[in-house]
This record gives structure tokens, sequence and C-alpha cells, in this order.
């Protein structure tokens, strides 16, 4: 399937393609409109509005991606313009594409920043593996900070083992209790692949392999929630599935401000910034998502940090870093599979 498109759009879509996405829906649309411009569209059939904050994360995802193709195009000699519409998602709207707003490449010089950014983004992952129980180098946890401040956000860590522990249990908790949660159980359950087989099927979701789960474990479990509640069944569940958080000592988090679109979509260019910055590094990072998007999680989370929120201030991100192994790779679908032709909604090459 060969995908010809004007300009560079070809090489830096495909690169971009590597954004990371809750569950790795990968809700991104891209109509290219000539050589220097494209139009961005949010697929709300893979968005995750069953979640508590599935909106705004419909538009930190929006952010992750943009500050994606940004880092993409800088590294190849193009710098990204983005002229937004900045509206929540409409999950009730007929129309299955949101459009999101416009992009536009102009060239521009390849900076050896650009070039460590790009070569970065090409090595990012989610690491859910146990880490290695070695501190972080101060200096990437003040250029995270100095990110974060920079867009008016802080960055907010602990290393204290209790408070660690204490979250990590909470992360835990959040998943048992969103399977609780009828709407919120039968979303994971679209967005799980239980062998590599249905993970090259659909080349999306959170594959067992990339959760580091044995698939049928995980499948069978996912299928009998009362099982977690079960007195050998449960502890044991809990055991597994906390043995791979093994190492970890510090977790991090994001504070800012969180009440508007826009405001959404830049939140979620600061933590692709901020993971970037720790993959420089060569730390890996496991996003806690669903720790706020959890009514009941975000508050005993932000209680244990003792983190303050007000009508100004949100904690719209947890997570947690450290060195590890490589982690296993989450699949992306082919390219045109997430372009839309001029017309309408097909893509391009199918
Ligand atoms: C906004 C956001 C929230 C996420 N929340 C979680 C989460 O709660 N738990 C988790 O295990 N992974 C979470 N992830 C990681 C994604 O599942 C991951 O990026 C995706 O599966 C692709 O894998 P990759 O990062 O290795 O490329 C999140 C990612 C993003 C961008």
């Amino acid at each position: 399937m060969s995908t010809s498109l004007p300009g560079p759009w070809s090489y830096l879509l495909d690169e971009a393609r590597a954004y990371p996405s809750p569950h790795n829906s990968q809700p991104i649309a891209v109509r290219v409109r000539d050589a220097g411009r494209a139009e961005l569209f949010y697929d709300l059939e893979r968005g995750l509005p069953a979640e508590n904050f599935g909106k705004p994360f419909g538009n930190v995802c929006a952010g992750v991606y943009l500050e994606s193709l940004a880092t993409v195009a800088a590294g190849h000699g193009w710098s990204v313009s983005a002229d937004l519409r900045y509206e929540d998602l409409d999950f009730g709207a007929t129309a299955r594409h949101q459009p999101l707003g416009t992009v536009s490449l102009e060239p521009s010089e390849i900076t050896p920043q650009a070039q460590a950014g790009l070569a970065a983004f090409r090595r990012r992952r989610t690491s859910r593996r146990p880490y290695r129980n070695l501190p972080v180098d101060p200096a990437v946890l003040s250029e995270v900070g100095a990110i974060a401040a920079a867009a008016g956000h802080e960055f907010g860590r602990t290393d204290r083992r209790e408070l660690v522990d204490r979250i990590v249990r909470i992360n835990q908790e959040t998943l048992f209790d969103d399977l609780r949660n009828d709407a919120v159980h039968a979303e994971i359950m679209a967005w799980i692949r239980t062998s590599d087989r249905a993970a090259e099927a659909t080349r999306d979701g959170l594959s067992a392999r990339t959760l580091l789960l044995p698939g049928p474990l995980l499948g069978f479990a996912l299928r009998h929630r009362g099982m977690w509640d079960l007195p050998l069944a449960g502890p044991l569940l809990r055991r597994i599935y906390l043995n791979t958080m093994r190492g970890v000592r510090e977790l991090g988090w994001l504070t800012g401000p969180f009440g508007s679109a826009a405001e959404h979509v830049t939140a979620g260019r600061v933590f692709l910034r901020a993971w970037l910055a720790f993959t420089r590094a060569g730390v890996h990072l496991h996003p806690f998502g669903t720790v706020i998007t959890n009514p009941r999680s975000h508050v005993a989370f932000t209680e244990a940090a003792g983190v303050t929120e007000d009508a100004g201030r949100t904690a719209w991100m947890l997570f947690r870093y450290g060195h590890s192994a490589a982690p296993p790779e989450a699949l992306r679908r082919a390219l045109p599979e997430m372009l839309l032709d001029r017309d309408g909604v097909t893509s391009w090459g199918r």
C-alpha cells in the first residue's frame, strides 16, 4: 500500500504515527491539503468517553500529537505552526471526525537540539517493566521542572518510600475500581489485545505483551471481573500486577491550568516535552493516567501527595519514572489508516 502525499508529509506523518495515546487508541486523523498544510481531526470512535476525563484527555492527546509532529518535523528541517479550534470533544456528534484545526509547515534549520529531540522521539516507549531501583540524574528532573514552568505548569515528585508505595497501590486499585464500572470496563475490553495475533490484527490497543501480563490470564481476569474480589484469586492477581512495579523509587506529576480545551492541548504538549527530556537522559516513564481519570483515585492520590487543586490548577498527569530494560513495542496502524481524503472520511490508499 503506497501513500504519496505532497511535500514532506509522507515521511513526517509516517514518523509521527509513533505518538503515544491513552490505550494506544491512536485517535488522530489527518487530511493533507497541500505541500505545506494539513488538517487535524479527532476520530471520536477512537476516543475514551466512558472515563471521567474522556473529553479533556482527548485534547491532551491532540497536544501530544501536535508536539510529536513538531518534534519529527524539526528533526527534518521543518517548523510547524498550528491554528487550532480549541473545542471540547463532542462524543454525541453525528460526524465521526471532529476537526481540531490546521497545521502549516515552514522550512527551518536543523539544530542539534532538533536532532536530539527526533532521536529521543524514535526511542520513546512506555515502560511498564520493573525498574532498577537506581536514582535518576537530578539534571533531568530540573530540566522537566523548567519545561513545565515555561508553560505555567509545575512538576511535582517524590522519592519517599512510603508515599511511592501508597501511590503505586492506588494505581493498582484503580484498575480494580475501573473494572467495576460497566462503561469503563466495556471500554477497556475494546482496547485489550490478549494475544500477539490479536495485537497484529488491529495494530492498536493494549497488548498483553506491552502490559507484561500473560495474555490468557489477562483475558480471563478481565472477562470474570468478580474474580478480583475473591479471597484467593484477588490477592494473587494483585501480586502479579504489583510485581511489574518492582524497583519503582520515584513518582512524578504535573499540575497546572486544566480548565479549557486550549489548556488541555497545552498540557499534552508539555507532557510529551517532559517525556522526551526523560528519554534523552535514558530514563523510562509509565503514565498512571487512569489515577487521574478515576474520580476516587484522583482524590486518594492528591490527598496522599498533598497536592492542592483549585479552579486554576489541576493535577492532570501522574507517572512513575526510572531505569528499566527496553520495553516491548506497542504497534501502530499503517499511515493510510489515519489519513482522510479530500471529500470525507475514507482513507487514502485503501
Ligand atoms: C495521556 C496519556 C495517558 C496514559 N495513561 C496511561 C495509563 O493510565 N496507564 C498505562 O499503562 N499507560 C498509559 N498511557 C500510555 C499509553 O498506553 C501508551 O503510550 C500507548 O499504549 C503506546 O505505547 P508506547 O508509549 O510504548 O508507544 C498513557 C498515555 C498518554 C498519552
